[in-house]
């Protein structure tokens, strides 16, 4: 069975996830694109040549018959709208984070889901489908080094634009370790507190760079996070968890080591896209062939999206007051409480 998919958003990241289902993975067909700048959505069947029609918004392509799953890559504030239609018309949907700007939104979609009666949307953390993090879930859940007491752990990049302000290192970079921290070691965030260090001189004047989260959890586990966004040698994932009987940490990228001229030496990426490639296409191949195995979406969960954003409205206030900010989460609904898979 091929899945119909229709495309709400025809910038960077949907032509690149159309890209995917056309000439990379398997099992789908995109049959609708829409885009409020429709030029790019005409581009976009121009480009990847598809055979799908254009609509003008996304009530109309969300009430085309023919399409089964809806790709919601627009900018973030119109996600809550395009999946809420998603929802109201029973079609699947993949959503790129954030799921939707607030946690009301979250909330919202969330109620919305349940009253439809079974899980409809998946949302776009790709870090649960990376190969290395697999490994790193597996080995805590198989209890290789005990009880977790403290995740180490940095995201950084060579560098930014002047548009990426200090929240962005919560909504655009932090946001993918909180989602990632609390799907590897099955716990929920209490609070948060941000420090400054010192600033680069490779940042600008409205960008704190680096930050230093510090989250704890409801077990008791002690996060830091380190976002360094100026690193300027490379684009690099770090996560090391310290346990009871030992410490796991995230594999290096693989790479040729090479020893030269006195020298031990291996690469550093530079792009997260090439960092997480692999991680994109399991994704994607994943949501489109659970579909047809489980009539389910099967990774992150409308639960996981209002855990992400209020988490992160937590860090902003944090950022913002320099004080320990609590993270007040609502109890898991019973329809969310399941493990979600992530291996193909
Ligand atoms: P972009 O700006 O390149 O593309 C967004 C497109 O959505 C634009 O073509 C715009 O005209 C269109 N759009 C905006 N509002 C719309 C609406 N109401 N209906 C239809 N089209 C609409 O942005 P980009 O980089 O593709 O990001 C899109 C989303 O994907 C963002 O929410 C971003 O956070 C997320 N993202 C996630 C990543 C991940 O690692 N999971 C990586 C990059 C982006």
């Amino acid at each position: 069975m091929t899945i119909k998919v229709g495309v709400i958003g025809t910038g960077a990241i949907g032509r690149e996830h159309i890209d995917r289902i056309e000439n990379i993975l398997s099992g789908g067909e995109v049959k609708a694109v829409t885009d409020v700048n429709q030029a790019s959505a005409y581009k976009a069947v121009e480009d990847y040549h598809l055979d799908a029609t254009v609509y003008p918004d996304d009530v109309a392509l969300v009430g085309d018959p023919n399409i089964d799953a809806v790709f919601v890559t627009s900018w973030g504030p119109a996600h809550e709208q395009s999946v809420l239609l998603a929802i109201e018309a029973g079609k699947y949907v993949f959503c790129e984070k954030p799921l939707a700007t607030t946690a009301e939104g979250c909330m919202r979609i969330v109620e919305a889901e349940q009253k439809h009666g079974k899980r409809l949307v998946q949302v776009g953390f790709m870090r649960r489908y990376d190969e290395g993090y697999v490994q790193l879930k597996e080995a805590l859940d198989n209890n290789e080094i005990g009880d977790p007491l403290m995740i180490h752990c940095s995201h950084r990049n060579p560098g930014v634009d002047e548009n990426y302000k200090t929240d962005m290192a919560v909504t655009e970079t932090l946001i993918h370790e909180i989602d990632a921290l609390h799907w590897l070691i099955h716990d929920n965030y209490e609070s948060v507190r941000v420090d400054f260090p010192k600033k680069t001189k490779y940042s600008h004047a409205e960008l704190q760079d680096p930050q230093v989260f510090t989250l704890k959890t409801q077990g008791g586990v002690l996060i830091k996070a380190e976002v360094f966004v100026n690193c300027k040698y490379g684009y690099d994932i770090q996560c090391e968890v310290m346990g009871e009987e030992g410490i796991a940490k995230l594999p290096e990228v693989a790479s040729v080591v090479v020893r030269k001229e006195s020298k031990l030496s291996s690469n550093i990426l530079n792009d997260w896209k090439v960092r997480f490639m692999d991680a994109y296409n399991k994704e994607l191949q994943n949501f489109l062939d659970s579909l047809v195995k489980y009539e389910e979406p099967q990774g992150p969960t409308s639960w996981d999206g209002y855990i992400a954003a209020v988490t992160a409205d937590a860090c902003l206030k944090a950022q913002e007051t320099g004080e320990e900010v609590e993270i007040k989460l609502q109890d898991t609904p019973d329809f969310y409480k399941n493990e979600t898979l992530v291996r193909n």
